[in-house]
């Protein structure tokens, strides 16, 4: 048809440079995911209320910065189980107090699973699932039991109790209610089998095997910290590379 004007020409060949140069351009003035600021844990539980108790332990035992960080370092997510303060004032009196430090960190952190579930995914999830809890020597790990009418309990072998309410349910961080507190067997099982208990030697009890289960782990790692803005560059130089093709066009 009519010979295209240069205006056209011009717009024509401006039209794909555009295709690349809007989306990187936003890309550019949107600020870094920050999925942790969506997802905090403390402030999640206090707003919910009844959860003080549960909040003070995260906080003496360290544990909440740990989560906190590795939310930050990791890309799998976390899934907490949440105790309520009838769950704690429900345990015999002393129950915690009486423990060590160190035990204290690692019941907190038998609340919590290094990877976000939803409560569908655990209906079917393979048991025992590993907690951050132990995780040297395998044992702590949590049982998710769910009966046919969709029912979903987490069991600790000594604790069993429904999974119902999702405080929060969004990748990377899933907060439960649990109504009781998940007691893990290596700080309250029965100790010995007891299987036949034999004529004993009344000087040496000194077998407690109590598991002492190691430093509560971190798992830090600012590893991948650093690829996303060597990608972000050679996105840059491409697009610049591209714009001045295009410039180039123009100028003819
Ligand atoms: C998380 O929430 C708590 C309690 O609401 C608040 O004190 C704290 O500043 C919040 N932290 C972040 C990183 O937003
Ligand atoms: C997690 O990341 C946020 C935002 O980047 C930062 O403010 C916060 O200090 C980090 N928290 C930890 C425990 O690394
Ligand atoms: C989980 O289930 C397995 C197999 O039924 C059992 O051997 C294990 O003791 C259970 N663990 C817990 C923590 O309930
Ligand atoms: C869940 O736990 C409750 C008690 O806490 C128990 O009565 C019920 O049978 C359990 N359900 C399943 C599916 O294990
Ligand atoms: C105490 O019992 C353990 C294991 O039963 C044994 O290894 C240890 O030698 C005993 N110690 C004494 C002082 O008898």
């Amino acid at each position: 048809m009519a010979s295209t004007s240069p205006m056209a020409t011009i717009l024509l060949t401006l039209i794909p440079c555009l295709f690349l140069i809007i989306p990187q351009a936003i890309a550019q003035s949107a600020p870094a995911p920050a999925p942790s600021g969506l997802a905090n844990l403390t402030g999640i539980l206090d707003k919910a209320g009844q959860y003080t108790i549960f909040i003070r332990l995260l906080t003496t035992t360290q544990v909440g910065n740990q989560i906190e960080s590795q939310l930050n370092n990791s890309n799998q997510g976390m899934t907490v189980f949440a105790p309520t303060d009838n769950a704690f004032n429900n345990l015999k009196p002393g129950t915690i107090n009486s423990l060590s430090q160190q035990d204290q960190d690692e019941l907190v952190l038998y609340h919590v699973l290094p990877q976000y579930y939803s409560l569908a995914s655990l209906q079917t999830v393979s048991n025992p699932v590993r907690t951050q809890a132990g995780s040297q020597n395998g044992v702590d790990g949590l049982n998710f039991t769910s009966s046919g009418n969709n029912q979903l309990n987490v069991s600790s072998g000594i604790v069993d109790t429904p999974l119902n309410n999702a405080l929060r349910q969004q990748f990377p961080l899933a907060v439960y209610q649990v109504d009781k507190v998940m007691l893990p067997e290596s700080l309250f099982g029965v100790k010995a089998p007891a299987a036949a208990p034999k004529p004993a030697i009344a000087s040496n009890t000194s077998s407690t095997g109590v598991a002492t289960g190691g430093e509560p782990q971190a798992a830090p790692s600012d590893a991948n910290s650093k690829s996303g803005s060597n990608g972000r560059n050679v996105g840059m130089g491409l697009v610049a590379g591209f714009g001045l093709i295009c410039l180039g066009f123009l100028l003819q």
